[in-house]
């Protein structure tokens, strides 16, 4: 099937090489020249393991290409829209300009039956209200359908969320006739029976930022249990062990630490707040405030532990920031927990070392006044204090005896609760981690 994916970000780049994966013929569109040239180099502008190989082995096949102009999307009849939706500047609620500007763009170049579906994360409502818009925008005897298909993939699992989703939900407007063109599109996640969810637009909309609203919530509900484990002597890893046993509640998403960050769950929750409260329905997700300030606190508590092990102050003390990325094998920095630190203990007159195995480029340029090391034992060495911001597996891995022939005071502050704490303090470190009295 030929197919479009405006926007070629980590979702919608992703998204158009696996669609090509999967036997389609596929042109990827954006307006930023570099990233499609780059792409079309068989080149992936971010870290996204599998994705390189996956790209090229579509581009040579011709079945994928990439390109600045709308014009070449216009022979395909399936649009997927994968662009950002940001948080507005200065509020809370989502920006959707770049979707905007992306129907605006394509739908008067469309002639003859189009479907445009929606990938981006957007306020319930949005899909149609952009049903409207292109209805005035679609020329005579052309006919532009929106639907939503809410995209669940995971940054550095991105290919495989793709290929082997949990579930495709497909939101349509009563009547539509879209159904079977969907399940020629995801033909291939059918044949291996992937659950296929049909509902209304708005449903489907909800879909996504309640799913993220949740697993933020599963995230700072450990958070706060760590704050009272600590208080009362208790150690958050166990208890998370023992109460994801019970499979209503599950172990997955209870990683006590640092808390989330990246370019979805904190934006998100915030959308859907100032969603709900333009529908009125405010005080329902009223404790999506507390879900979001839980998970700011731990990075204050972090900056505050840091002080306090360096008695009292940070002022000219040589602090290690492991990782500067939102999470592991990403190189995403957006709304990063480990570069918020690493940026307050410098502010707080630190000198800090920041080294992340993949996302040094984007962190410098994020906050080019921080101090990058080129390896991990250049960013240890020396370091009166270390703190594991981000859980890659390099830093699970470090061996506590080499680490501290490195340092000048063997101390580390796990923020991710990833560390064998026993082997640390084997090897004369002292370890403190959130959520554990150690
Ligand atoms: C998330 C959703 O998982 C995905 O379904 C959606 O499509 C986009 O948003 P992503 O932002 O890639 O995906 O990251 P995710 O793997 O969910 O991690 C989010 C953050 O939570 C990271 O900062 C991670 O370090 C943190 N986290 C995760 C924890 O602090 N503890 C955990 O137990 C799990």
């Amino acid at each position: 099937m030929k197919m479009s994916v405006i926007g070629t970000g980590y979702l919608g780049a992703t998204h158009a090489a696996c669609m090509a994966e999967l036997g389609h013929e596929v042109v990827g569109v954006d307006v930023d020249e570099n990233k499609i040239n780059q792409l079309a180099d068989g080149v992936v502008p971010f870290h996204e393991p599998g994705l390189p190989e996956i790209l090229r082995r579509n581009l040579d096949t011709g079945r994928l290409s990439f390109s600045t102009d709308y014009a070449d999307a216009a022979g395909a009849h399936v649009h997927f829209i994968g662009v950002g939706t940001p948080q507005e500047r200065g509020s809370y609620a989502a920006d959707l300009k770049y979707v905007h500007a992306a129907v605006d763009t394509l739908v008067p170049l469309l002639e003859g039956e189009h479907l445009i579906v929606g990938k981006s994360t957007v306020p319930v409502g949005t899909a149609e209200e952009l049903q409207e818009r292109v209805d005035a925008l679609a020329g005579p005897g052309t006919t532009v359908e929106i639907v939503w298909n809410p995209e669940f993939l995971r940054e550095s699992h991105g290919v495989e969320d793709t290929i082997h989703p949990d579930r495709i939900v497909v939101g349509l407007r009563a009547g539509s006739a879209a159904e079977p063109i969907l399940r020629e599109v995801y033909a291939a996640q059918l044949a291996e029976d992937i659950p296929f969810l049909v509902m209304d637009l708005a449903t489907a909309e909800l879909v996504k930022v309640a799913a993220n609203a949740f697993l933020a919530t599963k995230i700072s509900f450990i958070n706060a249990v760590a704050e009272v484990c600590e208080a009362s002597g208790g150690d958050v890893t166990r208890l998370a062990d023992a109460i994801g046993h019970d499979d209503r509640i599950g172990r997955k998403f209870l990683g006590a630490g640092l808390g989330f960050g990246g370019g979805c769950l904190p934006k998100d929750i915030r959308a859907f707040m100032a969603r709900a409260g333009e529908l009125g329905a405010d005080q329902a997700l009223s404790f999506l405030r507390e879900v979001d300030s839980i998970n700011m606190r731990q990075r204050d508590r972090m900056v505050h532990f840091a002080k306090e092990d360096l008695g009292g102050s940070v002022m000219g003390r040589r602090v290690t920031v492991l990782g500067a990325a939102f999470k592991a094998n990403s190189d995403d920095v957006r709304d990063s927990p480990a570069l918020n630190i690493a940026g307050q203990l410098s502010l707080a007159g630190a000198a800090v070392s920041v080294y992340d195995p993949q996302a040094m480029g984007n962190a410098r340029r994020v906050f080019p006044t921080l101090d990058y090391a080129d390896s991990l034992d250049e960013a240890l060495a020396g370091a009166e204090l270390v703190i594991l911001a981000t859980e890659w597996p390099q830093f699970r891995e470090m061996d506590p005896v080499g680490c501290g022939q490195l340092v000048a005071v063997k101390r580390i502050i796990d923020g991710r609760n990833v560390l064998d704490v026993d082997a640390w303090q084997a090897a004369g470190w002292s370890i403190r981690a959130l959520g554990r009295s150690l």
